[in-house]
């Protein structure tokens, strides 16, 4: 694992394959050697899509609506962040556990246990390219390891040069795009038709629930129920702002369109121009809530 720490004055980046990775990325080739089950669940998406989100929901289709088992153990806990490396008790850990696995990932497929695709499923979140941007772009900024303090300007254009973590957001879509069985979940469609987004992916998972069922798991999954949820520590992740209404919240804002505040002219014209030449006919990103 050869790897190269490129430490600008903007984000911190370990540079393999050509491809920018945050430093906590490490050992990946533990993770190709993987055993495999069918019912393993990778979550996968670009950064900022709604990952976070997603996986919790997708823990709860796979584990009978626990609310109670989600509420008590840490959400890393219990969806591993497999970008990490597999060490030696990680890799007894996944042997020995009975339950169904979840595992989350940003790391384009190459990188994840060989043949991910058909021998167990793949989930791939997909957001409008603008707000990933601009929740991306708050993230970096509060996250400790990233030590970015730019601009969005300067944000965005590290987004068009392949600079930000994980590299080039539409080649990474269109490459999950272009593999079969992946399952696609699009951060507008669950906040916006939540009941059909859910239904639809638990079918991919082999469950189904009852209409009352997946209202209740809409409900405990809401941003606002999220929020207060112990489960979720990002202890010393973030920068710790002295004044307290600055303080970073992972779950920022949780909507569509909030990029209209952030993106000029050009720069919104130039996103539609790569939405334009990669997607058109294949994925109707939305950019406005309708
Ligand atoms: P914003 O910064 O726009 O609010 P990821 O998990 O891939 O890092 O994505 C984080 C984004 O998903 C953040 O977007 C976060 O607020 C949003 N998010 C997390 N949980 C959510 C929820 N329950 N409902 C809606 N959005 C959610």
């Amino acid at each position: 694992f050869k790897e190269e720490l490129v430490e600008g004055n903007e984000l911190k980046f370990k540079k393999f394959d050509n491809i920018f990775l945050p430093g906590l990325v490490r050992n990946l080739s533990s993770i190709k050697s993987l055993e495999l089950r069918p019912d393993d669940t990778f979550v996968v998406g670009y950064p900022k899509s709604g990952t976070t989100w997603v996986e919790e929901i997708v823990w709860l289709l796979q584990n009978n609506l626990d609310f109670q088992k989600s509420l008590k153990e840490d959400h890393f806990e219990r969806v591993y962040f497999i970008d990490m490396g597999l060490s030696k008790g990680k890799i007894k850990h996944f042997k020995e556990m009975n339950t169904t696995r979840v595992f989350k990932s940003h790391l384009p497929i190459k990188h994840l246990p060989d043949n991910v695709e058909k021998l167990s499923k793949i989930v791939y979140v997909v957001r409008n390219p603008k707000d990933m941007l601009v929740s991306y772009f708050h993230f970096s900024r509060a996250l400790l390891l990233s030590n970015f303090s730019g601009s969005f300007d300067l944000f965005v254009r590290h987004f068009f040069n392949n600079k930000l973590w994980y590299g080039s957001w539409w080649e990474q879509v269109k490459e999950y795009k272009n593999i079969p069985h992946v399952h696609f979940v699009q951060y507008e469609e669950l906040l916006e038709r939540p009941i059909e987004t859910i239904e639809s992916l638990a079918g991919f998972l082999g469950k189904s629930y009852s209409i009352e069922d997946i209202e209740k798991l809409i409900n405990f999954t809401s941003i606002d129920k999220m929020k207060t949820y112990s489960s979720f520590n990002f202890e010393g992740v973030f920068r710790d702002e002295e004044n307290v209404s600055l303080k970073f919240n992972f779950f920022r804002k949780g909507q569509i369109g909030n990029w209209v505040e952030y993106f000029n002219e050009e720069q919104s014209k130039k996103v539609d121009q790569v939405v334009n030449e990669h997607f058109q006919g294949v994925i109707d990103f939305k950019f406005f809530p309708s």
